[in-house]
C-alpha cells in the first residue's frame, strides 16, 4: 500500500501546523494512501555531533540512538512520500526539526540517498513573518535527497491554536496539495522510475 509519512516539528499537539498536516493528509487519505505522523517537536532530538559514524557504519542508522530520530529515518525509508511541518521560530524551523535534518541528511548521503524519488513537500504554520525561509529550510533536505517536489509550499496563517483554520487560501493550498501529491504518487506506482 502507498505510504505517506508527516513530521512534526511543533511542540504543539493539535497546533496550526497540524492543522495543515491533517489537511493534507485528509486528501490522500480519500485516495485510499496510508498516512502517518510523527510530531518530534516538544521530544528530546539531540543534534548532529558531527562524529561521522554515520559515514564508518553505513547502517542507515545515526549512531545517537536514544532519541526519536532513528525512527523518523526508517520510517522516511519506508515511505512513498514525506511531508515535513514546522511552526516559524524566529524566522526558521523549530530546533527539532533542524536536528533531525541534519542528522537524516548524514545518514542519507552515508548510506546511498535512500529518499531519492519519493515524493514530498512542506508546510509551515505563520504568525506574520518568515514563512518563505523556514519552508527553504526544508525544502532543502527534500531536494538534497532527490525527491520529487511537486508545486510550492503549503503556507497557513494563524498564531494561537486552530487560528490557522481561518486562512481560507492556506486551508486550499493545503487541500490542493494532497490532490497533487495523490496523483503523483498513484503515477509513480504504475511508472516507477528508473533507478
Ligand atoms: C519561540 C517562538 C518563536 C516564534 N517566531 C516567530 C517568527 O519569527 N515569525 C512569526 O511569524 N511567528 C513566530 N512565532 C509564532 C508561530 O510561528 C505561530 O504561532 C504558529 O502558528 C505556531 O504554530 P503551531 O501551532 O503549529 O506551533 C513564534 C512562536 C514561538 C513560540
Amino acid at each position: 500500500m502507498t505510504k505517506v509519512l508527516a513530521i512534526n516539528g511543533s511542540p504543539r499537539k493539535d497546533g496550526n501546523t497540524s492543522v495543515l498536516i491533517r489537511t493534507i493528509l485528509a486528501e490522500m487519505e480519500k485516495k485510499g494512501i496510508e498516512t502517518e505522523t510523527i510530531q518530534i517537536g516538544g521530544k528530546k532530538v539531540h543534534g548532529c555531533l558531527a562524529c561521522m559514524k554515520c559515514f564508518e557504519n553505513r547502517d542507515g542508522k545515526c549512531v545517537i540512538d536514544d532519541d526519536i530520530v532513528n525512527l523518523c529515518i526508517r520510517k522516511m525509508r519506508e515511505a512513498d512520500g514525506i511531508i515535513l511541518g514546522s511552526p516559524v521560530y524566529f524566522l526558521d524551523i523549530t530546533a527539532e526539526m533542524k536536528a533531525l535534518i541534519d542528522r537524516a541528511g548524514f545518514v542519507s548521503y552515508a548510506n546511498g540517498h535512500p529518499l531519492k524519488h519519493k515524493v514530498g513537500n512542506v508546510t509551515v504554520a505563520v504568525r506574520r513573518a518568515g514563512a518563505s525561509r523556514t519552508a527553504d529550510s526544508m525544502l532543502h533536505f527534500l531536494l538534497a535527497n532527490d525527491m520529487i517536489v511537486p508545486g510550492l509550499p503549503v503556507i497557513g496563517i494563524g498564531r494561537d491554536i486552530g487560528d490557522v483554520e481561518k486562512d481560507e487560501e492556506g486551508m486550499d493550498r493545503a487541500r490542493h496539495l494532497g490532490k497533487t501529491m495523490a496523483q503523483l504518487l498513484k503515477h509513480f506506482i504504475r511508472h516507477p522510475l528508473p533507478a
